[in-house]
């Protein structure tokens, strides 16, 4: 069997994201009934990181051993892609020692390198341009509380970054809409909109939080200066102002609307303490479910849904 990657939405059917989000919630039973699940034993990850990160290495390597499994972290001075060696021959020393790479790094076309040289599966853990994981982890939890995702509208305000860029590549596959509300100058890159719209995805760029925001089920923020653009921080909250989910903007939503954010957050920026801290906000939920979706990711990858037929405990 040829091996798979998920270094976007175009890796994935809409079936195998629907059979995803049944194996996570299996897993996130299992994992709460403290019954052991170690569907990838003996398997071992290594997780390459040139970023900061808290929930996608805690998630992965957590996940990892919960599978029975092992990981191995290797963060920017160990591997220093690039400069110590090459994507590709980093990918082709790994590939003979592990089962799975995890990596976070700036630019896609690193991640892609690497995914076609390692004779292993390569899973996007973020890079400047997508976020897969994140937007994978998002989804079971608007099923979680909206019951299903057909007909939703989620708003994004904010940055048109890697997290609105996989939003709109999901909602090529999802029943849902998407729409973003970014200052002038902050739209997404314009190649994946079109893509996505050529696609099928229903989606409205837009510079008007309003408009956005109207009649959404879901409103999502995210950092306005993302890990790399540091040293533009002033100038993009000048630019962002008027771009903040706060209670005003959440009330422009549906009633029963949830507030989502990927995390980390800055309060006082893109949202609110209010808002973070409200009734509505599901970011904690979000952040607990990126463990069980990217475990059912890597059982994904690693044993094919095909060969997790024969194991029905797992999706009951
Ligand atoms: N949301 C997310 O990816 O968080 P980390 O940067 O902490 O991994
Ligand atoms: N847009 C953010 C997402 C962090 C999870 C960043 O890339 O820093």
């Amino acid at each position: 069997m040829n091996k798979r990657d998920l270094l976007n939405f175009r890796d994935l059917s809409r079936e195998e994201m629907v059979r995803i989000f049944a194996l996570a919630t299996g897993l996130k039973r299992k994992q709460r009934q403290e019954i052991p699940h170690p569907l990838l034993a003996r398997k071992c990850l290594a997780m390459i990181f040139e970023k900061p990160s808290l929930r996608t290495r805690v998630t992965f390597e957590a996940g990892m051993v919960q599978l029975g499994g092992h990981a191995v972290f290797l963060g920017p001075n160990e591997v220093q892609l690039g400069v110590r060696e090459t994507p590709a021959d980093c990918a082709r020393s790994l590939s003979r020692w592990v089962d799975l790479i995890t990596v976070r790094t700036f630019s896609q076309s690193t991640l892609e390198e690497m995914a076609a040289h390692a004779s292993v599966p390569v899973i996007n853990a973020l890079t400047d341009l997508s976020h897969p994981c994140q937007v994978l982890a998002d989804c079971l939890t608007l099923i979680e509380h909206k019951g299903e995702l057909k007909g939703l509208k989620v708003a994004f305000v904010g940055d048109g970054n890697n997290m609105v860029h996989s939003w709109m590549e999901a909602a090529e596959k999802l029943p849902i809409s998407f729409a973003v509300a970014c200052p002038k100058g902050y739209e997404p890159n314009r190649e994946i909109e079109e893509q996505a719209r050529k696609d099928g995805a229903r989606i409205t760029v837009t510079h008007s939080v309003e408009e956005a925001v109207t009649g959404a089920d879901a409103v999502y923020t995210d950092v306005w200066a993302s890990m790399g653009q540091e040293e533009e921080t002033a100038k993009r909250i000048k630019a962002f102002r008027g771009y903040q989910v706060n209670e005003r903007v959440v009330a422009m939503a549906k009633k029963d609307a949830v507030v989502m954010h990927c995390l980390p957050a800055h309060r006082g920026q893109e949202i609110t303490h209010e808002v973070l801290e409200g009734s509505q906000c599901i970011a904690f939920d979000q952040a607990e479910n990126r463990l069980h979706v990217q475990k059912a990711i890597m059982v994904w990858l690693l044993r094919s849904f095909k060969d997790l037929d024969d194991d029905p405990w797992i999706t009951t």
